[in-house]
């Protein structure tokens, strides 16, 4: 499977950070937010990845990631979007990369506690179709929302004022290689984007969505709040994992009396 880490947009929700750099490029703890998708991508055995990028700053990814060598890579693919057409539409761009590949697609803000090599290692033997991850939220209205019917979902609706559930659509999505062909048949929707919710409901509509659970936190860092939530669930989980030297966490770990 070939990973897509889509990494566009002017970030105009975070101006203006984004006023001289493209949100991607932003820290989000001790690294830059597209390190996070690349990682998930990486852990989960993916190594042949193609960053789509586009905005400002473009070059610097370059500069940045290069071969990708700090993530064990030897080469990482670049391409451009030019304007803010949308997920679908920088997707799109990916289909000369993608060949006949099955696609794992990261949205380069969605950043994730957990793994998602189970969830790839599934998708790989499903026939075809596609497969999403869901991840309940408190404020679902913010993100595309998932009906769900038993065992299946049966549509999405991006931003509702209702949601139908808590459930939301992560930023990681797993493609078998129709999903050009869907892509050609959108139409703009109503803020002139290209919506990945409409890719995903062509997938439910064909019935070939599967969907998992994500385990652990979520979150995407497009907005104030969830860029600094990002970088407070990376900081806290880092903490864990590594507490520092001669700290409480650090003795309880090393199995020292106090
Ligand atoms: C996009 C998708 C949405 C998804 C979200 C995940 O929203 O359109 O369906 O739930 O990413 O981060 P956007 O960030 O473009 O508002």
């Amino acid at each position: 499977m070939k990973g897509i880490v889509l990494a566009g947009g002017t970030g105009s929700r975070l101006f203006p950070l984004t006023k001289i750099t493209n949100k991607h490029l932003l820290p989000i703890f001790d690294k830059p937010m597209i390190y996070y998708p690349i990682l998930t991508l990486v852990e989960a055995g993916i190594q042949d990845l193609l960053i789509v990028t586009g905005g400002r700053n473009s070059g610097d990814f370059l500069r940045l990631l290069a071969n990708g060598k700090e993530f064990g890579l030897k080469h990482i693919n670049y391409t451009y979007q030019e304007g803010e057409g949308g997920i679908a539409e920088a997707l799109a761009l990916a289909e000369h990369f993608a060949e006949s590949s099955k696609i794992c697609v990261v949205l380069g803000d969605n950043i994730i506690e957990g793994s998602i090599a189970e969830a790839v290692r599934e998708f790989q033997s499903q026939d075809r179709g596609a497969k999403i991850l869901l991840k309940e939220v408190q404020d679902a209205e913010r993100f595309g929302v998932a009906e769900i019917k038993g065992d299946r979902i049966v549509g999405i609706e991006e931003k509702p004022a209702k949601p139908k559930s808590n459930y939301a659509v992560t930023g990681i999505y797993m493609y078998d290689n129709t999903v050009f062909d869907k892509t050609r048949t959108l139409k703009p929707s109503a803020r002139g984007e290209l919506e990945i919710t409409d890719v995903n409901n062509a997938y439910i509509e064909e019935g070939t969505m599967t969907f998992n659970y994500l385990e652990g936190w979520w979150t995407d860092a497009g907005t104030f709040d969830s860029l600094l939530r990002a970088a407070n669930l990376v900081h806290e989980t880092k903490r864990k994992r590594e507490p520092p030297t001669g700290s409480a966490l650090a003795r309880d770990a090393a199995g020292v009396e106090e």
